[in-house]
């Protein structure tokens, strides 16, 4: 995710933007710049990589007074990692930050082309600075001109603008991704940023704006162009802050992952239509099946999405373990599309399988959360996941917008072919757009999970069980059990136990049963009475109550089984963080556990 900083006062802006910045890193990011105002004097500076290059910019100028000043910290979503892609952008006399997607940048850069402005970024961003421009050039009111600009946007923007046309003031908005204005601690002096840590010390009140409000600031007065706002006082501690007040960053990571699916499908699910700016119909030209390659929970989500390409786009699909398939001398046929996911797109194994099928002319495609990354610059196409930096070694957001990104791709196919009705399509994009909601954690399925899980302390072992898509996501809720407990889980289809398995069934032995209701539920209910009936001590996740499970965990009824499966998964991720809370682990940085396994 991008991070925004400004200053607005008479301390040192250079310095207090880049501590600002620095404060962001969290975020993660991969290019950063300035814009500093004196008066009509604005002067930009853009560093691409680590902050310290943009430190290394400004050195000769860290003691210029400038009365004003915004940053940014850029996480590519829209065109590559580049200085010229970095932020601030400008026009021919402003210039912007912004944090989120604009969904309808495209109708409005090719008007504004029309009538002759000249943009040189891929981003989507620049278009908001020409807007603005177009506009008051027109009505030589700023204000009024930067509220238009406004109106005319579609998607998550939070955005701070500077301009010579009204050089004292910073104007903002909040609409998606967050925003804070803060009142400094010194006279005439505001603040703004992302997220609160880089106010922290700075300032004490704060208003955390809402969606569609924004404002402009002077030195004199903040004026806020609605009263939907409440000053509040920010926090002490800049650690707290950046977790968002949560204890741990994947529990940070898990409570976002509906915001991060949000920002996933902006611009992709519009108008009943699922559309890629970064593929179109041609890449399904000459292919008869997919193949995809993954490790670890990519390879669960991969799992997942093959039910679904089979299911709703009609084209064969089967998954493999990256490391398996390096050595195996697969049979490659250039009527393959080769996807790999990778949240990372550094994992050895898994880029190592992209390489070869490239080599072998198989058309590449990569679902991944960092841009620029080793395996964007080796696929032929790249889908970003735009989940934002993932700091839990357990992934969480990564594995929901991975999923969420391939079940838009099998509706897109599925479109491209026709293999879907228009209804059944338009069912299929509906129950996708309620996504978002469902991964709203649920204060009291948390608080119940976190009851259950001193129960699940101990015991010889756990099976995580399910059917069709729920054993991907069984096998997923069995990894983030064993990353963070260290504890045995296995995920296994509910249908194989009487296959051998069965045999450890007694009390210490724990299932975890995925039972939903619009997917073979009888058939995992019987699966389940099986390990009852041994004495197995289970713990069942369903929408409809189990009398035989020892635990329940009720799940919201659901009209789709993939809404079924995004639920589900809060509750693996959370009960699996609750129970290693309790074991006294390190849930961020699991022993022997690295973030990228950039080595076979
Ligand atoms: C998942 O919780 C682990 N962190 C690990 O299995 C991870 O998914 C695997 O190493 C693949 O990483 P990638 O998605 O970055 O390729």
């Amino acid at each position: 995710m991008c991070g925004i900083v400004g200053y607005l006062g008479n301390k040192n802006t250079t310095k207090i933007l880049l501590e600002g910045l620095k404060e962001l890193e969290y975020r993660g990011y991969d290019s950063a710049g300035l814009a500093l105002l004196n008066g009509e004097d604005i002067e930009v500076y853009k560093a691409l990589g680590k902050l310290e290059n943009l430190r290394e910019k400004t050195k000769n100028i860290l003691n210029n007074s400038f009365e004003l000043g915004i940053g940014h910290t850029r996480w590519a979503t829209h065109g590559k990692p580049t200085e010229l892609n970095a932020h601030p952008h400008s026009g021919q006399y402003s210039y912007i930050v912004h944090n989120g997607i604009i969904e309808n940048y495209k109708e409005i850069k090719d008007s504004l082309l029309l009538q002759g402005h000249k943009f040189i970024s891929q981003t989507d961003t620049e278009v908001i600075v020409h807007l603005f421009e177009n506009i008051n050039n027109k009505i030589n009111d700023p204000k009024q001109a930067f509220k238009d600009t406004i109106s005319k946007l579609k998607g998550a923007f939070s955005i701070l603008l500077v301009t010579k046309a009204d050089p004292n003031k910073i104007y903002f908005f909040k609409n998606g991704s967050p925003l804070i204005v803060a009142k400094g601690n010194e006279k005439q002096e505001f603040l703004f940023a992302s997220s609160d840590a880089p106010l922290i010390g700075l300032a004490q009140n704060a208003i955390y704006l809402e969606d569609g409000v924004g404002g402009v600031v002077s030195k004199e007065e903040l004026e806020i162009f609605s009263d939907n706002y409440i000053w509040s006082i920010l926090p002490t501690s800049k650690q707290f802050a950046q977790k968002n007040g949560h204890r741990f960053f994947m529990e940070k990571e898990i409570y976002e992952q509906g915001d991060v699916v949000s920002d996933c499908m902006l611009g992709r699910v519009k108008d009943n239509e699922i559309n890629f700016d970064e593929i179109d119909s041609s890449i399904l030209d000459g292919i008869n099946e997919i193949k995809i390659c993954a490790c670890g929970t990519s390879y669960h989500a991969s799992m997942a999405s093959a039910y679904l390409f089979e299911r709703l786009s009609k084209i064969r699909c089967n998954v493999e373990i990256a490391s398996e398939f390096r050595y195996k001398e697969p049979l490659l046929t250039n009527d393959t599309l080769f996807i790999v996911v990778s949240q990372s797109g550094e994992t050895a194994d898994t880029l190592e399988a992209l390489k070869m099928a490239k080599n072998a002319g198989l058309k590449t495609l990569v679902v991944c959360n960092v841009n620029n990354s080793s395996m964007t610059r080796v696929a032929n196409n790249t889908i970003l996941t735009r989940a934002g930096i993932e700091k839990g070694v357990a992934s969480t957001k990564a594995f929901s917008t991975q999923t969420v990104v391939l079940w838009m791709l099998s509706l897109y196919f599925a479109k491209i072919k026709s293999s879907l009705s228009k209804e059944l399509l338009q069912k299929e994009i509906q129950a996708l757009s309620q996504v978002p909601k469902v991964l709203v954690v649920n204060n009291k399925l948390h608080e119940k999970t976190r009851r259950l899980s001193k129960r699940y302390l101990h015991g010889h072992g756990f099976f995580f069980i399910g059917r069709d898509v729920f054993y991907p996501l069984a096998l997923e809720g069995a990894l983030k059990l064993k990353e963070i407990s260290y504890l045995h889980a296995e995920g296994y289809p509910s249908g194989e136990m009487k296959h051998g398995p069965i045999a450890l069934a007694d009390p210490e032995l724990f299932t975890i049963a995925l039972m939903p209701k619009n997917s073979l539920y009888e058939k995992v209910k019987s699966n389940v009475e099986e390990l009852s009936a041994r004495d197995s001590t289970i713990c069942s996740i369903s929408p409809l109550h189990f009398e035989l499970s020892d635990d329940f965990i009720k799940t919201n009824d659901r009209d789709h089984y993939m809404l079924e499966f995004f639920e589900m998964l809060v509750v693996l991720q959370l009960l699996s963080m609750e129970i290693s809370i309790r074991l006294g682990n390190d849930v961020d940085m699991p022993r022997n556990l690295a973030k990228s396994v950039t080595v076979e």
